[in-house]
């Protein structure tokens, strides 16, 4: 117990389930009275969110809305790099106040982009979630307002996270060995 292999790479538990529920519902006490009386719409961005999501709601009192995006990135038929798409956002949210719902900031590319893409559409705050973040590899000027754990430059995988398709059912985190 303790390790797990997928694919080919052996990983160790990093952070146990335990702590991080913990820190979710820190999370989500943080969060109600923080937008206690503001009625936030929560977006949640598939896939690797999807388990923090649930959990850190579960732990929110006060009135919500969540919906679920999806970023889809491919390479453009041009040699300009990478195309982004924002998928699912159909809410209005104009005046509103957002709070998206990340699994990790690592670069913080996603994390702009979103915030970004969010802007547009007029909303009257955007706060920012995220379970993990990686501080020494972060590229842009970004503030997340609620972090669950500061984490090495390092690849980690369970709680959302993957590692080629595998290892997003994971209750631990676990990072590469
Ligand atoms: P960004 O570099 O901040 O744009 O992060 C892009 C995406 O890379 C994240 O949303 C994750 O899906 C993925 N990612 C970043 N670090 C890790 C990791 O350590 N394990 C698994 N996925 C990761
Ligand atoms: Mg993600």
């Amino acid at each position: 117990m303790g390790t797990v292999k997928i694919h080919d790479k052996e990983f160790k538990v990093s952070i146990s389930a335990e702590v991080i529920q913990n820190k979710i519902a820190e999370l989500g006490r943080q969060l109600s009275e923080d937008m206690n009386g503001k009625r936030p719409l929560f977006v949640a961005v598939l896939n690797g969110a999807f388990l923090f999501a649930a959990d850190l709601l579960k732990h929110v009192t006060c009135e919500c809305e969540i919906t679920f995006v999806r970023v889809s990135s491919y390479s453009g038929t041009q040699s300009t790099g990478q195309v982004r798409n924002l998928i699912g956002l159909n809410e209005k949210i104009e005046g509103r106040t957002v709070i998206i719902i990340e699994d990790i900031v690592d670069t913080g590319d996603t994390a702009m982009y979103l915030i970004n893409e969010l802007k547009k559409e007029r909303p009257s705050e955007i706060k920012f979630a995220s379970l993990l973040l990686k501080p020494k590899a972060l590229k842009h000027d970004i503030h997340v307002d609620y972090t669950g754990f500061e984490v090495p430059n390092d690849f980690l995988v369970g709680f959302g996270l993957d590692y080629d398709g595998l290892g997003r059912n994971l209750n631990d985190i676990y990072t590469l060995i």
